[in-house]
């Protein structure tokens, strides 16, 4: 066995061996390292991590991911610990929206409903009527009972919405650095080159992009289709761990992502070894004051309710 492989197997077996000995569960998003998934008790999108997060048993959750889902995970377990392994792992599209800036939005159209995509801060969360994730977006703005939304703060994410829905939706204008990359000339010559492949296309993309997919999916409704698709070859407009997830769990199939590619730095800042320190050493705990977690749990129950 070569010698990283073997340090690697080694840090697997103490990361597990910490697991039982504290009662604790690991969350990794898909877009974590291949090596992550092997301790992960649950690997999911943000939508199926805030589920597990209410159904888990144990006392400590190392959440590998970024900073917002591990913050919706102590926002609806404040009796848990909460860990983040590395305080680096923050998402830069969730620090686009701040409560002030949406405060004035909520001012200037007093009668729309606030939604807030689950990559925000906890006090957006706390500012809004209701999360979603890509998963649930379209479903949670058609739930509401209001006719004009504020949808925060993806505007790709927020276009896809105005697309399936018969709401006034008024958008902030973040992005996410990773999804904007994809950009409509490639994927034609992507599909150009693999003309029976099936497009499948993660709703933070631009518009011109989603209009090219055969189908638009959070990253594990992807996999779900994948999973069901009698199709052999598969373009992926997503992060790269989606890819690498899809080539491990269907080696049958043909998974090639979409021109020009894309990585989240931010999400592959964890590593085995921060994972165990972060065991080892309890560190480092995701706390929200509770006047905020009170007023954000109200907004993520109220999406999980809907979803
Ligand atoms: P999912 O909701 O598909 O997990 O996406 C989260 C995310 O951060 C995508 O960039
Ligand atoms: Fe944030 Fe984009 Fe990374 Fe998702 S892929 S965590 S939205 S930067």
């Amino acid at each position: 066995m070569p010698c990283d492989r073997m340090e690697e197997r080694k840090l697997i077996k103490r990361i597990n061996q910490l697991k039982k000995e504290k009662n604790a569960v690991i969350l990794a998003h898909v877009y974590q390292r291949p090596e992550i998934y092997e301790v992960a008790d649950f690997i999911g999108d943000s939508y199926g991590l805030s589920k597990k997060a209410t159904e888990t048993n144990a006392g400590i959750i190392v959440f590998c991911g970024v900073d917002f889902m591990a913050e919706s995970a102590y926002i609806l377990n404040p009796e848990k610990t909460v860990l983040i392994p590395t305080t680096q792992a923050q998402c830069p599209m969730a620090a686009m929206v701040d409560v002030d800036g949406l405060r004035k939005l909520k001012h200037e159209y007093p009668n729309a409903a606030v939604v807030s995509y689950v990559n925000t801060t906890a006090d957006v969360k706390a500012e809004s009527d209701v999360c979603c994730t890509s998963a649930n977006a379209v479903k949670v703005v058609n739930s509401l009972e209001e006719d004009t939304v504020i949808f925060v703060p993806d505007s790709n994410l927020a276009h896809y919405v105005m697309k399936n829905t018969d709401k006034k939706v008024i958008p902030w204008s973040g992005w996410c650095y990773v999804h904007r990359k994809f950009s409509p000339e490639g994927l034609k010559q992507a599909k150009a080159l693999h003309v029976n492949a099936k497009v499948l296309v993660h709703p933070e993309c631009v518009p011109e992009v989603v209009d090219l997919a055969t189908e638009v999916f959070s990253t594990t409704g992807m996999i779900n289709y994948v999973k069901k698709s009698p199709d052999k070859t598969f373009i992926i407009a997503t992060e790269v761990g989606v890819v690498e997830r899809l080539k491990q769990m269907f080696p049958e199939k043909v998974f090639f992502q979409a021109p020009p590619g894309g990585t989240c730095l931010q999400m592959k800042r964890t590593t085995l070894e921060l994972v165990l320190e972060a065991l080892e050493k309890e560190q480092f705990k995701v706390i929200i004051p509770e006047n905020i977690r009170v007023r954000a749990k109200k907004a993520l129950d109220r999406m999980l309710n809907v979803a």
